[in-house]
């Protein structure tokens, strides 16, 4: 009885571990956020992540060597108001209803805080307006 008690904790243990470091996501926060104040944002981004992956992503990641790339964009870019409109793309798939402000809301934290992919989009409008 015990044993297999035992047996079953290592085994969800394994699962928890593999799941959590296949999904682990990395961010930069600044050093000046404190840590419990930085945990709450990693839960907020790690959110954001999933909301990217489903309405964000397969327009704006690529992927190179199984590696994913994601837009490193502006902090003007990242308005709401701008993103809802930014293409004619965009206009159709990103109403309030389609996209809830609190849903683009944890995109936008996710967007900020993730490491850095090198990738600009539309370099030539960098914060220019
Ligand atoms: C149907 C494809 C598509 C989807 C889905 C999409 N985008 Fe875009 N987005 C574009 C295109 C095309 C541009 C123009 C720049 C480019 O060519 O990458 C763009 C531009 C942007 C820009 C730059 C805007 C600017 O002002 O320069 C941001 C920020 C952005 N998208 C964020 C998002 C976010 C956040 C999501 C998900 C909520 C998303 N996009 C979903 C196609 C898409």
């Amino acid at each position: 009885m015990r044993k297999s008690y035992v047996i079953s904790l290592l085994f969800v243990g394994v699962v928890i571990f593999a799941c959590s470091s296949s999904r682990k996501n990395s961010y930069v926060f600044p050093t000046e956020m404190s840590s419990s104040v930085q945990a709450s944002y990693k839960e907020i981004c790690d959110k954001g992540k999933v909301l990217y992956d489903i309405h964000c992503a397969h327009c704006h990641t690529t992927k190179k060597w199984g590696k994913e790339l994601i837009p490193d964009f502006t902090s003007s870019q990242l308005e709401a108001y701008r993103i809802r409109i930014a293409n004619e793309r965009h206009e159709p798939i990103m109403n309030d209803e389609q996209v809830p402000a609190e849903d683009l809301g944890m995109i936008m934290t996710f967007l900020t805080y993730k490491s850095k992919s090198g990738i600009v989009v539309n370099q030539k409008n960098l914060d220019n307006h």
